[in-house]
């Protein structure tokens, strides 16, 4: 209702889809929205059809009453934090066909995982109509899969991508950070670090051998296992040529487990 009367006064609607457990990251997405739209919804749903893993749907943090908190002090319009039961009325049996930027990487990963993704953002996008939607760079592979899924439903939506937010250690921010020990909370940071350095070893080395290092190096960690680390095309995911020198338009793309916490994070060459 808020939302149609402000569209009906000609509103820049902005959104942004998030699974709550609000961080700093989340805050600077509807920052952004704030300052690019005159109207700004956050959605706030843990989307169980986009997990693959029980166990990490049970355990994936939830903060409601601090989200609140955190929005209402952003300046959020609409916090729209509806049931299971309202978005999925009944089971969303839609297959997107994501085609390749979904079959990698964490598409290979998690099986059904950015089906529930298109499933849900195009819920959101349905329901809200927004003009503008915010996605964070961390969930880079996502931004690329949300894109497709914009094309293939017509959906007239300026999909923006915004920078990655890090704690002041460099580790990425995300809502599983809060499940890390402190002993792995304490090795996290080693990503970001090997990823940096990767930047400087790769002006005189291949993808191939710059994938290595970078596996190695997190690996070298005791309480670092990598999943993967692929350096891909920036707009199709696509594997590019192991021989060739990482360069721009090329994005490295790595999952580590630390201490039964799924990370992920990325760095542009
Ligand atoms: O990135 C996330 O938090 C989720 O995948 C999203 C886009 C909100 C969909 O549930």
């Amino acid at each position: 209702m808020a939302i149609a009367d402000a569209k009906s006064k000609g509103a820049v609607v902005g959104l942004v889809p998030t699974m709550g457990a609000l961080h700093a990251g989340h805050v600077s997405l509807i920052d952004r929205a704030r300052r690019e739209c005159d109207f700004v919804v956050v959605s706030d749903f843990v989307n169980p059809t986009q997990f693959n893993n029980a166990e990490d749907l049970r355990t994936y943090p939830r903060t409601e009453e601090a989200d609140c908190d955190k929005m209402s002090k952003a300046g959020v319009d609409v916090a729209f934090i509806p049931s299971v039961e309202e978005i999925y009325p009944e089971p969303d049996t839609r297959v997107f066909d994501l085609g390749a930027v979904a079959e990698v990487m964490e598409g290979a990963m998690r099986p059904g995982h950015f089906n529930g993704v298109a499933q849900i953002v195009s819920k959101l996008f349905a329901l809200v109509e927004p003009d503008k939607a915010y996605f964070g760079e961390k969930d880079f592979q996502q931004i690329a899969v949300i894109r497709r899924m914009v094309e293939l439903e017509g959906f007239k939506i300026d999909i923006v991508d915004c920078p990655i937010l890090r704690e002041a250690d460099g580790l990425a921010m995300s809502s599983r950070n809060v499940r890390l020990d402190a002993a792995h909370r304490a090795i996290a940071p080693t990503i970001h670090k090997v990823l940096l350095s990767s930047v400087d070893y790769a002006k005189d080395h291949t993808v191939g051998e710059t994938e290595r290092y970078v596996t190695e190096a997190i690996n070298a960690t005791e309480g670092l296992e990598t999943e993967y680390y692929q350096i891909v095309d920036a707009l199709t995911m696509q594997a590019v040529d192991a021989s060739a020198k990482p360069g721009d338009g090329m994005v490295g793309c790595v999952t580590v487990y630390c201490g039964g916490v799924r990370l992920i994070d990325n760095i542009k060459y």
